[in-house]
């Protein structure tokens, strides 16, 4: 009686254990929707919920915004963006700010890509429309490419790497989907070569770049753009 009792318990408890890999500590990196090294632009209207942060360009690398300086003069507004826009030019202390998340992406970036002993090695040769990705980490050598809607699935705390070595391409009106109650937080795409969400397509999780990051009209994503060149938005929605 007792001992079944325990066997319940047990269970239960190994039901909740997260499966996936160790999460990627974005540290303060984890303050923005949108950070880059050397700019962001936008072709309105954007909407973005989440701040957005560029260093060590300065405020000239944030195009198509129409920025508002606040008078103290450490961030801007935009009436594309709920939250605020930094720069590396704007007043003390958001210089000094910004060098410290931008370190805090680098390292990221280096943690996410330096992941060994994938689940999974060059699934479906990168063609992953219409797959069913449950927890893990995955590494693709070469390029990834979303032709048809692919679905992450798996518990709110359920975690997912993707190394991808090559390019992310989501394809025109092709979306990311959730299912199960996994996160878009909990999802992280580290990727080597440049990332392009095609018009209309959709992404989830945190996009953590080596090269510029693009959303082409109308795209969407979910989570946060981390790029170390730029950031390029066409009428697109960020949310985090
Ligand atoms: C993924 O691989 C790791 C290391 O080999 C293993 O411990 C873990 O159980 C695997 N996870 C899944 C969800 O298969």
């Amino acid at each position: 009686m007792i001992s079944a009792l325990a066997l319940c318990i047990l269970f239960a408890l190994d039901s909740a254990v997260a499966l996936g890999p160790a999460p990627v500590n974005l540290r303060t990196a984890a303050n923005y929707a949108i950070l880059s090294k050397s700019g962001v632009s936008t072709v309105p209207p954007s909407v973005i919920t989440g701040s957005i942060g560029t260093s060590p360009i300065a405020a000239t690398g944030l195009t198509g915004f129409s920025l508002t300086v606040d008078p103290t003069g450490q961030f801007s507004t935009s009436a594309q963006v709920v939250g605020e826009l930094f720069a590396a030019s704007y007043s003390a202390p958001t210089p000094s700010i910004l060098t410290v998340a931008i370190g805090d992406m680098g390292t990221a970036f280096t943690d996410a890509t330096g992941r060994v002993s994938p689940n999974f090695s060059n699934l479906a040769n990168g063609a992953i429309g219409g797959l069913v990705l449950t927890p893990g980490l995955y590494k693709w050598t070469s390029s990834v490419t979303v032709g048809n809607d692919v679905t992450i699935s798996g518990a709110a705390t359920d975690t997912w790497i993707f190394q991808v070595a090559g390019t992310l391409t989501v394809v025109a009106g092709k979306k990311m989907v959730l299912a199960g109650g996994a996160l878009a937080g909990n999802i992280v795409w580290v990727v080597t070569g440049s990332v392009s969400v095609a018009a209309g397509a959709h992404i989830e999780g945190v996009v953590l770049g080596k090269t510029s990051i693009s959303l082409l009209t109308g795209a969407t994503a979910n989570s946060r753009l981390l790029s170390q060149t730029s950031v390029a938005l066409q009428k697109a929605t960020v949310n985090n």
